[in-house]
């Protein structure tokens, strides 16, 4: 924890969700390669998930690759493709921090040999009892959301969900995060300040922390600003103060 940071360790936020914004602005200013800037990025994501873990976060959630990047040059795709690759086949990134790994978003048309590592990542790394990361990978809120309505669809033609009982529980029980907590908060460096299609139906009463660093600059400490932040912070979820009842 940072020296001027006094986090309040029994206000941790349960959830955290993370959009690493910045990769390539970082690269440019170096004048390397977009690439360079995800590998950063992605040694940041490591040194932040353990920090995570280390403060008691339940569960990370990072916007790896959205099912809109696959408009970026196809070299910047199969480079992000390949730093993922590389992060799985090196388990010990999460199977010795005790971190269960786990993936959000439509693997269905990655490449086979990501399928079958984020298949064994998630085996081997079931009984882990510490942090969980979601791993956004192909990742959209909207198109989760259509996942979720097919399965609703599914579900009342075998007579498993009537229409009486679809309401906000039973959409929560069928997107990717399901059984897990909404995000407490949710982070977006690099000085952009959309959503972009992250986490959209668990967002609802989200807190949001924006910084104009880049994400391969973000340290430990910016989280423990963006949580201080969260900790002076008043959650109604749409009710009143507490005491303020009367
Ligand atoms: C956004 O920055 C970042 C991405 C689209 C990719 C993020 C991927 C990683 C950090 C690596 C994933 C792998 C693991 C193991 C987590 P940008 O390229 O849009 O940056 P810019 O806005 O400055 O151009």
């Amino acid at each position: 924890m940072g020296k001027q940071a006094q986090l309040d360790l029994s206000n941790i936020p349960k959830h955290i969700g993370i959009i690493m914004d910045g990769n390539g602005r970082w690269a440019k200013k170096r004048f390397l390669p977009r690439s360079a800037g995800h590998s950063a990025g992605a040694s940041t994501f490591k040194t932040i998930a353990r920090y995570c873990n280390k403060i008691g976060v339940q569960v990370l959630t990072v916007y790896a690759f959205s099912t809109e990047n696959w408009k970026r040059p196809p070299a910047e795709v199969a480079s992000i493709l390949d730093i993922l690759r590389k992060y799985l086949k090196d388990s010990t990134n999460f199977k010795d921090e005790n971190i269960r790994l786990r993936f959000i978003g439509d693997s269905s048309v990655l490449p086979a040999d990501i399928i079958e590592l984020i298949h064994t990542a998630e085996e081997d790394s079931k009984s882990a009892t510490g942090l969980v990361v979601n791993l956004a990978v192909n990742y959209g809120g909207r198109d989760e959301v259509v996942h979720a309505v097919r399965q609703i669809v599914k579900d009342c033609k075998n007579g498993v969900l009537t229409e009486e009982q679809i309401n906000e529980q039973a959409i929560s029980a069928r997107i990717y995060t399901a059984g897990q907590p909404d995000p407490d908060l949710i982070i977006r460096p690099s000085g952009e300040y959309r959503l972009s299609n992250f986490l959209l139906w668990q967002s609802a009463y989200s807190e949001f922390w924006f910084s104009n660093v880049l994400w391969p600059d973000f340290k430990p400490r910016h989280l423990d600003q963006a949580i201080l932040s969260y900790q002076q912070r008043d959650r109604r979820f749409g009710g009143v103060h507490a005491g303020e009842n009367a």
